[in-house]
């Protein structure tokens, strides 16, 4: 089971959005919690209200984990607290939009550390000792937006079929050997998200939940899947379909559905 009473989960990104969905499930479910995004104040009143709910431990660490630095001392302070990870949940992210010619090119950079290099550290940190237990499981959060390219989100698209990719392959390497790897790949989900990617005028039609996000993917990982892509059915068949055209069709094709409104179009 990777679900399991008294096991402990960490959780990147847990202030807010999909990651703190993720921390009241686990908790409600009996798992101790190790929360880790910036915002302290947020992380805090959630450990708190979740420990006193359910009875669990919930400790936090706030790091910027765009910092190399910071993802190593959040490895080094949950070795110190002496908890085994018996599931690691790499949520932490966000996204930049707009044309690649005017993104800042440090924001990128902070995206690509914290979407790419932060859940590969973390993997590296905690697969070790799940290997050695011949139990446990990893969640990384990926995307739609990881089986195409996605113009006017150039960068977010390519690191979420990084994580997709990388995710997928540690699915194969290690499901004799008692972990399980999960690549969850949500569409539209009605979180701060798209706020902070400036995303505006994307057409996103229906957004799913975060509440419906975490239930399919603990699902998903017990079942010992390799992906998931939760929510309504449009989101499976845009990601079936990317298989069907030539790979320039298709990034032509969705240059078409992304590309941002001009002014005055309404
Ligand atoms: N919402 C969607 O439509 C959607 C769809 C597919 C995939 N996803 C993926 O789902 C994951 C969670 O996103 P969300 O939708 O829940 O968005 P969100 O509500 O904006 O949550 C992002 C989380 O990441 C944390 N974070 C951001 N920068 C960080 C940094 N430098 N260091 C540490 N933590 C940081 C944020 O906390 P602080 O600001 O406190 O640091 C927050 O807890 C992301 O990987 C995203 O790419 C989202």
């Amino acid at each position: 089971m990777i679900v399991e009473r008294s096991k402990t989960a960490l959780i990147t990104g847990a202030s807010t959005g999909i990651g703190a969905a993720f921390a009241r499930q686990l908790a409600a479910d009996g798992m101790n919690l190790i929360l880790v995004a910036r915002s302290e104040d947020k992380l805090k009143a959630l450990a708190q209200e979740l420990a006193n709910a359910h009875q669990i431990r919930a400790d936090v660490i706030a790091a910027d984990l765009a910092k190399l630095e910071e993802v190593a001392r959040v490895i080094a302070e949950t070795r110190g607290m002496g908890s085994e990870i018996h599931l690691l949940i790499n949520n932490a992210g966000f996204g930049t939009s707009g044309k690649f010619e005017d993104q800042d090119p440090a924001r990128e950079q902070e995206e690509i550390l914290l979407n790419v290099a932060a859940l590969v550290s973390l993997t590296h940190a905690f697969l070790p000792g799940m290997l050695a237990r011949r139990a446990g499981g990893i969640i990384q959060v990926a995307s739609i937006a990881g089986f195409q390219p996605v113009p006017y989100m150039a960068i977010y698209g390519a690191t979420k079929a990084f994580v997709l990719s990388f995710s997928e392959a540690l699915w194969a390497e290690y499901r004799g050997r008692g972990v399980k790897v999960l690549a969850l790949c949500p569409g539209p989900v009605d979180t701060p998200f798209f706020e902070i990617a400036k995303a505006h005028d994307m057409a996103l039609g229906k957004m799913d939940t975060a509440e419906n996000v975490v239930a399919t993917a603990l699902k998903a990982i017990e079942r010992g899947k390799s992906y998931v892509i939760p929510g309504p059915i449009s989101n499976r068949i845009l990601t079936f379909l990317t298989r069907l055209g030539s790979r320039a069709n298709v990034a032509r094709l969705t240059e078409r559905m992304m590309r941002p409104k001009a002014k005055g179009q309404g």
